[in-house]
């Protein structure tokens, strides 16, 4: 698939690689197991997602989930919650086969779907109030003054992200970057949709959290990490 396409009018350009170098366990992974658990547009668009989604208490995506980490211990661990994990990184879709296909041998596990491409293709087609907890665990920071405009918080992302969240949903943002966390601080501050539940303590990880690879890079580094809770106020 190309990665610029243009999707209800909106061109969508993913500034990065899609695929590193894949072995051949990656390979056999994308290969055999990834269409147990792929999630596509037509499941939005006809319903089979919703339906599944009734299945379950909670209903959870995670945005650029990397090697898995969160997602995959969060699966496991909360089996009455569904968890749709998308990450455009198809070397990080393998990693997070890897450890799926370990733990679980010949059984599907049933409460996670993965989208194998950039969010923007997705974001238009879910309905309002699908999600009760969105996670962003260290997105690309994006350095650049000049390239802030990608940051995945942004003011037309954030009024996205409060439509498919329930109302009173959590959006979940972690990172080690703290121009980001300002920047992110911000936009939800300015945002009439959302409010930060955690102000004064979010150095502390929550309780519900695994860590992530970014995370125990930051943690090796000394990094400080802020782990921001904001409540979809609507
Ligand atoms: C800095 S990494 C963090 C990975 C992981 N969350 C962690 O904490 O280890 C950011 C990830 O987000 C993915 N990503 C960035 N923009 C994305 C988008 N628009 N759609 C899907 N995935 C995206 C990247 O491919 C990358 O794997």
């Amino acid at each position: 698939m190309s990665d610029n396409i243009s999707a209800n009018n909106k061109f969508i350009n993913f500034y990065g690689r899609t695929t590193g170098h894949l072995s051949k366990r990656s390979v056999y992974l994308l290969e055999n197991l990834l269409s147990k658990y792929l999630l596509n547009i037509d499941n939005l668009k006809d319903n089979s997602f919703y339906k599944l989604a009734q299945q379950y208490e909670k209903v959870n995506l995670e945005i650029g989930f990397g090697s898995g980490d969160f997602l995959f211990n969060s699966v496991i661990n909360n089996p009455n919650s569904l968890y749709l994990g998308v990450e455009v990184f198809s070397n990080g879709v393998a990693t997070l086969l890897d450890k799926i296909d370990n733990y679980s041998k010949e059984e599907v596990l049933p409460n996670v779907l993965i989208y194998n491409a950039n969010i923007y293709y997705l974001l238009d087609y879910f309905t309002e109030n699908t999600f009760d907890n969105l996670y962003i665990l260290f997105p690309d920071p994006w350095h650049k003054n000049k390239h802030h405009k990608r940051r995945l918080i942004n003011e037309d992302n954030l009024t996205l992200f409060s439509k498919i969240l329930k109302k009173d949903g959590v959006l979940r943002f972690v990172s080690d970057h703290a121009d980001y966390v300002n920047w992110a601080i911000e936009h939800f501050e300015k945002s009439n949709n959302f409010k930060i539940l955690n102000p004064d303590d979010f150095k502390i990880t929550p309780a519900d959290h695994f860590q992530t690879k970014y995370e125990r890079k930051a943690i090796k580094e000394g990094r400080e990490i802020a782990y921001l809770n904001i409540q979809n106020i609507k």
